[in-house]
C-alpha cells in the first residue's frame, strides 16, 4: 500500500485538493489516503470539507484572528512534525502558495519525504507581488520531487528554473475538475439574500478582494469607484461575499455598509458561490482561482492586481488586469457595462486551466512513479 498524505488550510487549497483527495480514495486497494489539514482558515476551510465530504484525519486547528506569517508557519511546521513523525507517509501532496503550501513542503523535506506540488510553476516573477504567495510556490518548487503543471506555461517556467524535466506533468488545473460538477443552469438558491438578486433584470457584478497587498487603500479605492458605479447605474447589482479577514471587513463597512444594489454577505459555500458567477454579468477579483473559473463560464473579469501569475486567461483576451487606482477601476467597470463589443469580445468561454481530469492524471501519475504498471494519461494540452 502506498501511503499518501495531503496537506491544506485555506478555502482555495481545500476546493483545488478536494478533487484530489476523492481520486486518491478511489484507489483504496493501492493508496492509504490521509488527509492534514493546518486550519489555517477555520469557517471557510470547513464549508468546503462539508461539501466535499472530506473529513480530516489531522486537524491542527492553527487559525488565530489577526494571524502573522510568522504564525502560521511556525504553528504548521510542528504540528506536521509529529503528524509526520506518526504516519511516515510515502509522499505529501501540497497545493499552490499559501504558508500551509511552504510549511507542509518543509515539514516534509525535514523528514526526507517526497512532495508533490500540484499547481506547480506559476510565476509572476516579482517576489512581492502576489505576496507572499510568489516565494511560497517557489520555495515549494525548490524541494518538489514531482511538479503537477496546470499549464504548459507553468511547465516552461519551471524548466526555465532548471528542474528535471522528467518531474514535470502538464495535468490542468484541479480547480476546473471541481467546477464542473458544480455549476448547473436549474441551481436554485437555498439562502433568502441570493434568492432576492434579480439576475433577470439587472446586471449583476460580482466582487471579491482579500489580497495582503490590497488591504487598506488599494481597497478602499476598489470600493469607491464601485459604489460610483452602482449610484450611475440603475440596472446593477453588487454581490461581494466578503472575506473574514477583519482587516478587509473594517474597509469594506467604512465604505459600502448600506448601499441599496449592493449586498455586503458572508463567504459563501462553493456551491452557490460558483452558481452565482455562472449568472454574473461582470467579475470583479483579486483572486487567484476566480480567474481561473470565471474565463471557462465565459464571464470577463477584472483582476485587482497589477501582476498575475495566471497569464493565460489574459492571453485569451476574458481576463483584464486592472490594479486598484480608483478611477482605472471606474472606467474600466464602466466600459464594460456601456461598450456592448468590449463586453462580446471578453465574454468568449475559454478553458486554457483545465478539462476536468486533472486529478485522475494526478493520481495516476503518482501511482507510475511509485511502481504500479498504471500508464500516465496524456498531458492536459
Ligand atoms: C490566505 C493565503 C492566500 C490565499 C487566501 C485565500 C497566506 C499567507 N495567505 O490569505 O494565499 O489567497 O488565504 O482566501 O497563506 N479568517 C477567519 N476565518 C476564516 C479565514 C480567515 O476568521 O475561515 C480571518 C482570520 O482572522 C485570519 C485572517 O482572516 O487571521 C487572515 O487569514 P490568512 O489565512 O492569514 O490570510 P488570507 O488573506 O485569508
Ligand atoms: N469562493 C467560494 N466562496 C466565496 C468566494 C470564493 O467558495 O464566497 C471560491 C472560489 O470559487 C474559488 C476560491 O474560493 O474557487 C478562491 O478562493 P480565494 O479567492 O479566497 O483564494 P485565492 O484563489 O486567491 O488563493
Amino acid at each position: 500500500m502506498l501511503k499518501v498524505m495531503t496537506v491544506f488550510g485555506t478555502r482555495p487549497e481545500a476546493i483545488k485538493m478536494a478533487p484530489v483527495v476523492l481520486e486518491l480514495k478511489k484507489h483504496a486497494d493501492q493508496i492509504q489516503t490521509i488527509v492534514a489539514v493546518t486550519a489555517q482558515h477555520r469557517q471557510m476551510l470547513d464549508q468546503v470539507l462539508r461539501l466535499f465530504d472530506i473529513q480530516p484525519d489531522y486537524d491542527l486547528d492553527i487559525m488565530s484572528r489577526g494571524q502573522t506569517l510568522y504564525d502560521i508557519t511556525t504553528k504548521s511546521l510542528n504540528g506536521l512534525r509529529q503528524v509526520l513523525e506518526k504516519e511516515k507517509p510515502d509522499i505529501v501532496l501540497v497545493h499552490g502558495d499559501t504558508t500551509t503550501t511552504f510549511a507542509g513542503a518543509l515539514a516534509a523535506y525535514y523528514q526526507q519525504i517526497p512532495v508533490g506540488h500540484v499547481e506547480a510553476g506559476l510565476r509572476t516573477g516579482d517576489i512581492y507581488s502576489p505576496f507572499p504567495e510568489e516565494m511560497n510556490r517557489k520555495l515549494t518548487g525548490a524541494i518538489a520531487a514531482m511538479h503537477f503543471a496546470p499549464t504548459s506555461t507553468a511547465r516552461q517556467n519551471l524548466l526555465k528554473e532548471n528542474v528535471d524535466v522528467h518531474s514535470i506533468y502538464v495535468t490542468g488545473n484541479t480547480v476546473i475538475d471541481a467546477l464542473m460538477n458544480t455549476v448547473r443552469d436549474n441551481y436554485e438558491f437555498d439562502d433568502p439574500a441570493l434568492q432576492r438578486i434579480d439576475f433577470t433584470n439587472h446586471r449583476v457584478i460580482l466582487l471579491t478582494t482579500h489580497r495582503r497587498e490590497n488591504l487598506g487603500e488599494p481597497m478602499r479605492h476598489i470600493y469607491k469607484a464601485l459604489r460610483r458605479i452602482i449610484e450611475e447605474f440603475p440596472d446593477t447589482e453588487i454581490v461581494f461575499p466578503v472575506h473574514r479577514n477583519p482587516l478587509v471587513r473594517k474597509v469594506v463597512e467604512e465604505e459600502l455598509d448600506g448601499v441599496e444594489r449592493i449586498h455586503l454577505i458572508d463567504p459563501l459555500e462553493y456551491e452557490p458561490f460558483a452558481n452565482v458567477m455562472g449568472r454574473s454579468a461582470i467579475v470583479l477579483t483579486d483572486s487567484g482561482g476566480i480567474q481561473e473559473e470565471a474565463p471557462s463560464l465565459g464571464k470577463p473579469v477584472l483582476v485587482l492586481r497589477n501582476t498575475t501569475e495566471r497569464p493565460e486567461a489574459v492571453q485569451a483576451g476574458t481576463v483584464k488586469l486592472i490594479g486598484t487606482d480608483k478611477q482605472i477601476v471606474y472606467d474600466e467597470t464602466k466600459r464594460l457595462l456601456e461598450d456592448f463589443d468590449e463586453y462580446s469580445r471578453m465574454s468568449n468561454a475559454v478553458n486554457p486551466y483545465g478539462d476536468g481530469k486533472a486529478a485522475a492524471r494526478i493520481v495516476a501519475y503518482i501511482l507510475h512513479r511509485m511502481g504500479s504498471d498504471i500508464d500516465i494519461p496524456e498531458a492536459f494540452q
